[in-house]
């Protein structure tokens, strides 16, 4: 038999036990940092609680993987769980507890509400992923109103989803500051995502398009590249000329509006999405034509 695991920091499943320890912490003047994730833990979420824990008293991550934000042929059901290491990690990181809910508490009997954000959740993701934001945006909906934090964390890697939350949280005037932090990489460029673990070794080299395309648009604009067009297009071509890879767009935006354009601005961000098999990865970079380093 093995050992039963004794978790290194507090858990806690059900909602009204969250808030009773959350508001003990709000009645002492802590102020509370949020990270929520769907587990499956790298360095990349670690940093978002590394970063609550430095700005805030106590910190709250939430670990549910959540079945509305994916797709019928999509990988809800071989998503990793892997709730035990996860827990050491967010200790290491930081997190003073840890919501692990069922789904059964997140979308009891007759749950039939949802939160969508029009515009921005219907290009580049929403387009191939036409109900993903929609889950996204409700259940961050009520991750943010169980644990009302002051500060809530995500991260760069997914660009559109934070911009979109940022907008949801505006519009519905949901008290809590967004903040985004730096995108984790693996030495050799890969951003750092759950769903690297799916990888063959041959699909993970190849993956490595997707960064190289993000170099290779930061390195023209830095250089003073005018023609978006022409660059975007040279893109496309090294993603979708590199085996094992199937490319579903690659292109630059707003960074504000996600609109295109065809010509440099200050803000602007590149993003990229491409097939390795059946995984989908996603990875972007934000560009600015006034850059002078
Ligand atoms: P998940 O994919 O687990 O990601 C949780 C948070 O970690 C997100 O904010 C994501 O952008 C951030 N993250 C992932 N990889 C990162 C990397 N390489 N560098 C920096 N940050 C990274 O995103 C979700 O879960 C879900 O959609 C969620 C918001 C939890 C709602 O279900």
């Amino acid at each position: 038999m093995p050992d039963p695991f004794t978790s290194p920091v507090e858990t806690v499943a059900e909602i009204p036990a969250l808030r009773k320890l959350v508001e003990a912490e709000r009645k002492q003047n802590a102020s509370i940092g949020f990270v929520p994730t769907m587990g499956a833990l790298h360095a990349g979420h670690m940093s978002l609680i590394e970063a609550a824990h430095r700005d805030c008293d106590f910190v709250v991550v939430s670990i549910f993987v959540n079945p509305t934000q994916f797709g019928p042929n999509e990988d809800f059901e071989k998503y990793p769980r892997v709730v035990e290491q996860d827990l050491v990690k967010c200790h290491e990181a930081g997190a003073d507890l840890v919501w692990l809910p069922t789904t059964e508490i997140m979308y009891p009997k007759n749950f039939s509400t949802c939160v969508t954000v029009k515009m921005l959740s219907q290009v580049l993701e929403g387009k191939t992923r036409p109900d993903h934001f929609e889950g996204v945006t409700s259940v961050v909906t009520k991750l943010l109103l169980c644990s009302l934090p002051d500060i809530a964390y995500f991260g760069a890697k997914d660009y559109q989803q934070q911009a979109i939350i940022r907008r949801m949280c505006l519009d519905l005037n949901i008290p809590v500051e967004i903040k985004t932090c730096p995108i984790v990489r693996d030495t050799d460029g890969l951003a750092l995502s759950s769903r690297n673990a799916y990888l063959s070794e041959a699909e993970r080299e190849s993956a490595l398009s997707l960064s190289r395309a993000l170099k290779l648009a930061e390195e023209r604009i830095h250089a003073g590249e005018t023609d978006l067009n022409q660059l975007t297009a040279e893109m496309q071509q090294l993603i979708s000329t590199t085996p094992l890879l199937k490319l579903d767009y690659a292109t630059i935006v707003d960074a504000g509006t996600l609109e295109e354009i065809s010509a440099p601005q200050p803000d602007m961000v590149a993003l990229v999405a491409a097939y390795a098999g059946a995984t989908r990865l996603i990875d972007n970079c934000l560009l600015s034509a006034d850059a002078t380093d």
